[in-house]
This record gives C-alpha cells, sequence and structure tokens, in this order.
C-alpha cells in the first residue's frame, strides 16, 4: 500500500520541522483533505529514513500549529476546521525579569504608570458615585466616558462626537466586537497578506473566510484591493494603517486616500485598527476621517498608558455604532466602569499624554539601539513603534532562526504567525522591543540577533 508522503524537497531546517513545514503546506493547499488520516508514524519514518522520533516531533508541531488532530486509538488526522493558529490566542503575557530575552509580545512598556495610579485611586476613595461604579451600566449612554474618549480620539486626529463612541474591554474586544457587528458566517474578511494574528483567529472562529491582500512598502495596495474586491465578494476591511504589524508601515496620507477611495467604490466597511495611533508624534489623517460613513475606528489605552486597565474605543457612524453596542452587550456588557473612569480621569487632567510621550522615548531609545546594533541588516522599524521587522539574510529559514535564537536565550516570532496564507510566509522575524523591563536586557538581545545574523548559518544542533 503507498503512503502519503510529504514533499520535503527545497526545505531547509531541523528535520521534524521540515516534515511539519510540509504537512502544513499540503492541507493549505489542499493537497491533504480536511479530515484525512496520516499515515502511522513509525510507517512514514521509515519511508523517509528517519527516527520515529523525528515523526512524532513532526506530528506534535503540525499538531501544536493547529493543522493535525491526534485521537488516541483513531491516529492522527488534518483538523476538520481548517487550521487554527490557537498559539496566537494563549501566549504567555508575563515578564520574567531573568530567563530568556522576550522580543514576541508588542507590548508597552512596564512602569511609569503606577504612581499615577496611587494617586488616582487615592482621589477616587472620596468619589460620591463610587457605588455607581460597581453596578453594571448601560453601553447606550454617551457620558463622562466617551466625552473623554472624544477627546483622545481628537488627538488622534478624529472629530469624535461622544454619540457616536462605544467603549470596549481593549482594541481586541473591539475588533471581535466589529466583526461580530459586520460579519455573518460564511462573509469574506479582506486583511494584509501578514496581518495580526489573533484576527486570523477570531475570523476562524466566526467561520468568515479570510482573504488576503498584498501590500508594498507604502502599506496595503490600493490596485491589490481593488483586484481582491472583484475577485470576491468582499465585505469588510480589515487594516493597520498606522505602525503595522508586523511590517512597521504607517501609511502615507495619500495611500490613505486610495484605500478609501477603493473602500467606497466597493462598498466595503472598513475596520481601522489604530491601537499604536498615539506613538508617532505626527501622523496622517485615520482612514476614519477620510470615509467617515464606512469606517470603524479601534484604538485604546493598551500601548500608550498601561494595557491592565482593558479600556478601548471604537468610533463609528450612527448605524455600525449601535450594531456595535449589541456586540459589546452580547461580548462583556460593558467594559468595567472603574477602569474607564481610571482612563477618562487620566485623559482629562493630562495624565495620558505625559504617559504616551514616555512610551513614545523609551520606543525611540530602543529603537535607537536596535539601529545601532543591527545596522547594514534588512530591517524596517519605525522610531517611535515598539517593533522591528527583520528579513533574514538566505542562509536562514525563519523557523530556523527562531528555534537558534530561542537556544541562545531569545524568543522572537516568525513572519509566517502572521500569513493569511500559511504557505506564503516571508523570510521575517518580527522583534518587538518594548516587552522587556530594562534596555540593558533589549541590549543584550539584540546583540546575540546581531550574532546570529553575521554567522554563516544553524548550528549543528538545529540540523537534526
Ligand atoms: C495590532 C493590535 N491590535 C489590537 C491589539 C489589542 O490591544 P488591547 O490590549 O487594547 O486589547 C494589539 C495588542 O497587542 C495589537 O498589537
Amino acid at each position: 500500500m503507498t503512503i502519503w508522503l510529504p514533499d520535503l524537497s527545497g526545505r531547509v531546517g531541523p528535520k521534524y520541522r521540515r516534515i511539519s513545514d510540509a504537512i502544513a503546506e499540503a492541507v493549505a493547499r489542499g493537497r491533504l483533505a480536511q479530515g484525512a488520516r496520516l499515515p502511522p508514524q513509525r510507517d512514514l519514518a521509515h519511508a523517509l529514513g528517519v527516527s520515529l522520533n523525528t515523526v512524532t516531533r513532526a506530528y506534535a508541531d503540525a499538531t501544536d500549529r493547529g493543522f493535525l488532530l491526534g485521537e488516541v486509538g483513531r491516529g492522527t488526522y488534518v483538523r476538520e476546521a481548517g487550521p487554527l493558529p490557537a498559539r496566537a490566542v494563549t501566549a504567555d503575557l508575563a515578564r520574567p525579569p531573568a530567563g530568556p530575552i522576550d522580543f514576541s509580545l508588542n507590548l508597552p512598556f512596564p512602569g511609569g504608570a503606577a504612581a499615577c495610579l496611587a494617586h488616582t485611586l487615592g482621589n477616587l476613595a472620596g468619589a460620591a458615585d463610587l457605588a455607581s461604579f460597581l453596578d453594571y451600566r448601560t453601553v447606550d449612554s454617551p457620558g463622562r466616558h466617551a466625552a473623554a474618549a472624544a477627546r483622545w480620539l481628537g488627538t488622534l486626529g478624529l472629530d469624535a462626537r461622544p454619540g457616536d463612541i462605544v467603549l470596549t474591554a481593549g482594541a481586541q474586544h473591539g475588533i471581535l466586537a466589529s466583526l461580530l457587528a459586520t460579519m455573518r458566517p460564511g462573509d469574506v474578511l479582506l486583511a494584509d497578506a501578514l496581518t495580526y494574528a489573533p484576527v486570523k483567529v477570531m475570523a476562524h472562529h466566526l467561520g468568515l473566510k479570510i482573504v488576503p491582500v498584498p501590500g508594498d512598502g507604502g502599506g496595503l495596495c490600493p490596485d491589490g484591493l481593488d483586484a481582491a474586491c472583484r475577485r470576491v465578494a468582499a465585505r469588510v476591511l480589515y487594516c493597520l494603517p498606522t505602525l503595522h504589524t508586523p511590517t512597521t508601515t504607517t501609511m502615507d496620507a495619500g495611500r490613505r486616500a486610495a484605500i478609501a477611495a477603493v473602500a467606497r467604490r466597493r462598498g466595503l466597511t472598513i475596520i481601522e485598527d489604530d491601537v499604536f495611533g498615539a506613538l508617532p508624534p505626527v501622523r496622517p489623517p485615520p482612514l476614519s476621517a477620510l470615509a467617515p460613513e464606512r469606517t470603524i475606528y479601534i484604538t485604546g489605552v493598551s500601548k500608550s498608558l498601561a494595557p491592565g486597565l482593558r479600556v478601548g474605543y471604537l468610533h463609528a457612524p450612527p448605524d455600525l455604532a449601535r450594531a456595535l453596542r449589541s456586540a459589546v452587550s452580547l461580548s462583556s456588557w460593558m467594559p468595567p466602569p472603574l477602569m474607564a473612569e481610571i482612563a477618562s480621569r487620566w485623559i482629562e487632567d493630562g495624565t495620558a499624554d505625559r504617559l504616551n510621550r514616555t512610551q513614545r522615548d523609551e520606543a525611540a531609545a530602543r529603537q535607537a539601539m536596535a539601529r545601532d546594533l543591527i545596522s547594514g541588516r534588512h530591517f524596517a522599524a519605525d522610531p517611535h513603534g515598539f517593533h522591528v521587522w527583520l528579513t533574514l539574510p538566505p542562509q536562514w529559514h525563519a523557523d530556523v532562526f527562531r528555534l537558534e535564537a530561542e537556544h541562545r536565550g531569545v524568543k522572537v516570532v516568525v513572519g509566517g504567525a502572521f500569513a493569511v496564507d500559511p504557505a506564503d510566509s516571508p523570510a521575517a522575524i518580527r522583534l518587538c522591543l518594548s516587552h522587556e523591563a530594562t534596555r540593558e536586557r533589549v541590549r543584550r538581545g539584540l546583540a546575540t540577533i546581531a550574532d546570529l545574523l553575521g554567522s554563516p548559518g544553524p548550528s549543528e544542533a538545529m540540523i537534526v
């Protein structure tokens, strides 16, 4: 009996990973059908001339990446519901002071806000309406928190009416609420070919088909967007015009106008994720200011003030805002009022501006360090962004680079984690400089990366 064999030609890296990559590609291209059973591990090991351990590791890796499911007594199967990039939703968000240097998470810099919190909590203790923060409240009432949000959005270039603002428990919740409000199972969501990984997971869970739109050095490509709209009946575009993750690109005003024009011509609703919007000191107007009638604008306070506040802001035209309020009620009733109160007080008294400037300045210092230590390499970065996008030299496969970096105590994310089409994974990595508590650890991590980039390729330990 012939068995299915993974195509390993042209692949590099550890053997187990080459097999797992071949499985991933076969699933993505439909050569391995959903529900198809994979060969027993021992048979595949024999057919490929590798150890049983290598195949066991490969199946475990492909299962971890969401392509396979293993069941005792049934063998290993291709996941029926398609790949589930589950790792994106189970990331370890802690910041241990020792151990591996973590460049894998795009969090803001720690510290700074705690002293502000102590002060604000002291003031809050004497508030006459303290009990109201412990009660349910309706998402329909704009109130003070929406007024403060409108002020914050004003600093981001949006002339917002408090009545068009919906509060969420963070931007992540805002994205989910936006998808719930605008899409139904089977609908097509357009997104950058490389996009914020959790959006892929959300689309999967909501039964959406996510279709990649190509980009270039200026960001999402208007012609590519138009071509995608001709090819598929798309309703919604999710995009990140400012400090795009992972590529770091900020679309200029002309590109934004071109994207808005295509969206208008094609009847698309835009979900504009502007979670990093407050970091650059100068930025072009948001898409929402150019196409207000069709844009849901999402931002929050996580990257500028503190992620633990869990406060996000949506801005949308009235019909969409109504649908968004329903989605927020459905998913969490409301964001915690006490947290929204703290964020509002910080916006009103100037603390928010101050904390945001601290984030921006720390980002600039760490970006300067990256420029010094990995200069001459092919990397993209914004002087006020948290991350760096590094295209690898030809001797490096992204997965192998990640493993080698981890082996040397530095965690990074490979470009494939952001690819809408897993078969279209770039040989690049994202380095987030903001997660680590000290500049000294960032410097050490960058020095390790620089060292690896200059080396001739993977060490013996990686080629097993
Ligand atoms: C691009 C992008 N969008 C949204 C979010 C979610 O932000 P929040 O913490 O406000 O939920 C993040 C957080 O990392 C992000 O990087």
